[in-house]
């Protein structure tokens, strides 16, 4: 509902038994509006309960709106559309950070503030030594954005708003030189220090992909799609692993080991890991006549088999970054050659036959930016395993913009849900001897 319609209800009332409630109902700029709850233990001594929050909004907010239904994505009003083609990825991070798209001089300054922060604390390299070899990166990500923490005590007092930026800067300058850390340390190669002549994207190729031994040339158009990967990622609005970080936050935590709560949730196969389950899959499926197959066994409710990149909580339409995503993914095939993927022409089929199907089109389930992001991905050059690490990078500047808003809102208290307790009541103790 519009919130300039001015008939709208200004409340909603609930009526358990013979008595009612009236709730406020407040109103967004766009999107629907929220029925307010928070005083509603007081008043009825009852709580809601949704799990998996899918009527809950759990805070206000100004970063991003998704409107699940039309497909469309804006971080500070402007669609992703517009800004994954003209700009980088560093002026999306200004733009979620500060709310506005940074005049050239703003830009020209926030790029200066984050390339000087590229490096790591030369212990951090003495940290990565103590993990196996085989280790998977996101466990490695995890971690040492944790130890960040310990690094850096000076940016801990989160209430002044300077060492909040800091932290904010650190995070997003630290986290490509952790995750190329962390990949190349999976395949026993030395860390490679960043170079701030280079852009964001194109300093993060250089870093993962070039050896002391040789030049190393960063492919215009390769990192061009890598920055347009990032921004596709920025922000999602309260995603779970963003939640994860307003929550962990809601405490006063270190912003650094709240990022790496994010980062712990993000990896989990129905959030993050999609893009590696997805790619995982069309190599399973293997050939364009096995489609119908696993079509079948994703609509068996027998079978725990889904279509990994298919389906999203919010989008009940196309993913309007799937669509960026897919143009990607060709021009990068394009740019090295690659004439014919087996999996792209997999992708290509499944995702044709399945939105023809009546199961997929009922349910409204589209592929989403992990269906073509991890044959992308492969094609650049990444293993699958550092898939979640790269949505992790990007994700950290919509991480840490959620962190500062709520820290800055004056309203915030400790995140503390409660629950349907369904347990046993109250019983006494019995002394192990006498237990049957
Ligand atoms: N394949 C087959 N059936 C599916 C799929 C799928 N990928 N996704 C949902 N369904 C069915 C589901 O079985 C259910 O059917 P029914 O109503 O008959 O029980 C219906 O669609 C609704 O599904 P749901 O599980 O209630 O929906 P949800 O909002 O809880 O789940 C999701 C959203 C993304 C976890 C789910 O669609 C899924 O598991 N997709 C595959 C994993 C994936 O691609 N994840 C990436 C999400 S995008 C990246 C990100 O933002 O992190």
């Amino acid at each position: 509902m519009d919130a300039s319609q001015s008939n709208a209800p200004k409340s909603a009332t609930l009526t358990i038994g013979d008595e009612s409630w009236e709730l406020p109902i407040l109103n967004g700029t766009i999107g629907p509006d929220v029925i307010d709850i928070a005083k509603l233990y007081g008043q009825t001594g009852k709580f809601t309960y949704d799990p998996g929050f899918t009527s809950t909004a759990s805070c206000e907010s100004q970063i991003t709106y998704i409107d699940g239904d039309e497909g469309v994505l804006l971080y500070r009003g402007y669609p992703i559309e517009q800004l994954a083609e003209p700009g980088d990825f560093l002026e999306t991070c200004y733009l979620l950070l500060y709310g506005e798209l940074p005049t050239a001089a703003q830009k020209a300054d926030f790029d200066y503030r984050v390339t000087r922060h590229t490096m790591v604390h030369e212990q951090m390299s003495r940290f990565f030594h103590g993990f196996r070899r085989d280790a998977h990166p996101m466990s490695v990500l995890v971690a040492s954005v944790g130890a960040l923490s310990a690094f850096y005590h000076d940016s801990t007092d989160i209430s002044d708003p300077q060492q909040r930026m800091i932290a904010s800067i650190r995070m997003i300058a630290k986290i490509p030189t952790l995750a190329a850390m962390a990949y190349k340390y999976s395949i026993g190669q030395p860390f490679v220090y960043p170079k701030n002549e280079l852009d964001y994207a194109s300093n993060f190729l250089r870093m993962c992909f070039s050896v002391p031994c040789e030049e190393y040339k960063v492919n215009p158009i390769l990192s061009r799609a890598i920055d347009r990967i990032f921004i596709l990622h920025a922000d999602h609005e309260q995603n779970a692993s963003t939640s994860t970080v307003r929550l962990a936050g809601s405490s006063g935590a270190n912003p650094f080991a709240c990022i790496a709560a994010g980062i712990a949730c993000l990896w989990g196969p129905a959030h993050g890991g999609a893009n590696e389950a997805a790619l995982k899959m069309l190599g399973e499926i293997g050939s364009v006549d096995r489609i119908p197959e696993f079509i079948n066994r994703a609509k068996d409710k027998n079978d725990p088999f889904r279509l990994m990149g298919f389906g999203h909580r919010v989008y009940k339409n196309y993913d309007p970054r799937a669509k960026i995503m897919q143009r990607t993914c060709h021009e990068v095939l394009g740019e090295l050659g690659i004439k014919d993927d087996p999996l792209l022409d997999i992708a290509v089929e499944l995702e044709r036959i399945a939105l023809q199907d009546e199961y997929f089109v009922e349910r409204k389930l589209y592929p989403n930016i992990d269906f073509y992001s991890g044959i992308t991905l492969r094609a650049l050059g990444f293993p699958t395993s550092m898939f979640t690490v790269l949505f992790a990078l990007a994700r950290t500047v919509g991480w840490i913009g959620q962190w500062k808003e709520m820290i800055e809102d004056p309203s915030q208290r400790i995140g503390r849900p409660r629950q349907l307790y369904t347990g046993a009541t109250q019983r006494d103790y019995i002394p192990i001897a006498r237990r049957k």
